[in-house]
């Protein structure tokens, strides 16, 4: 079943939802033929295949090329795009034009745009535009230069009211799903029933309606990955060994065979 945000939307409560980042066709179609529900097209595509340190390099001519890739694939999975650094803080004009590239260019069916209630308005007017939004709240990467790293919110009296607040503002922008990274279990347990549109969590506890990971960690070709991250392979390790064994016969004359 082609999925689209009507059918993501109508999986909570009844079945966890399953995202896996892809950046390009061929782990779109791998993520899509293991059923995953919907594929990201993450700024992670900064910190793993492009070999930055961080998301914030990562522009929207990146973002639209890779988005396009995953597309082609033509994934039963909803393809989401993640809008780059600082875009939900231009004007509402060039922050329209650059979610335009990634649906008109890219073909994406939806956009995740970090941020909390202070976008909230910029949400509704791009879902007022025809644009399905996921809302990403919690951790936002974006703002790592800013924090100085990476840590999780929620688990003060004071930080669990914002992150509820921005939830339900998005929610009421019109967000068709929140995703909660590195928050506080409670407080993402508190988010999930408080909000009628799916929570996929990262980092974030077991009661959110679906959860999402970035395909480098799943794989084991990441040579870092976060605390809550669990690897179901090491592909890292299956790929070397393959091109070890090729190496080695080239260079020992047993590859190619024949003239
Ligand atoms: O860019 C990304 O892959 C993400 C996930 C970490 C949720 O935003």
């Amino acid at each position: 079943m082609k999925h689209t945000t009507k059918s993501i939307i109508n999986k909570k409560g009844v079945e966890k939802l399953v995202m896996i980042t892809a950046y390009d066709a061929i782990f779109a179609r791998l993520a899509d033929k293991a059923g995953a529900d919907l594929i990201l097209v993450g700024d992670s595509l900064g910190n793993t295949f492009l070999g930055f340190d961080n998301t914030v390099p990562v522009t929207i001519d990146m973002m639209v090329h890779h988005t396009a890739a995953v597309s082609r694939a033509k994934t039963n999975a909803l393809v989401v795009a993640d809008m780059p650094f600082a875009s939900a803080h231009h004007s509402f004009d060039r922050l329209l034009d650059d979610a335009k590239r990634l649906v008109q260019e890219g073909g994406a069916q939806a956009l995740k745009i970090e941020g909390g209630a202070i976008i909230a308005d910029k949400v509704k007017r791009l879902v007022d535009a025809g644009i399905a939004v996921m809302a990403h709240i919690g951790l936002e990467p974006q703002q790592v230069l800013r924090l100085g790293g990476y840590k999780k919110f929620g688990a003060n009296d004071a930080e669990r009211a914002k992150i509820l607040a921005d939830a339900k503002a998005l929610e009421e922008a019109g967000a068709f799903s929140i995703l909660l990274e590195m928050t506080d279990a409670d407080t993402a347990k508190l988010v999930t029933e408080s909000v009628s549109v799916p929570t996929i969590g990262i980092g974030a506890g077991s009661a959110c309606d679906g959860q999402v990971l970035v395909c480098a960690d799943i794989l084991g070709l990441s040579e870092k990955v976060p605390p809550f991250v669990k690897q179901y392979a090491k592909l890292g390790e299956t790929i070397e060994a393959a091109y070890r064994s090729y190496a080695d016969e080239v260079r020992s004359g047993k590859f190619p065979q024949g003239k």
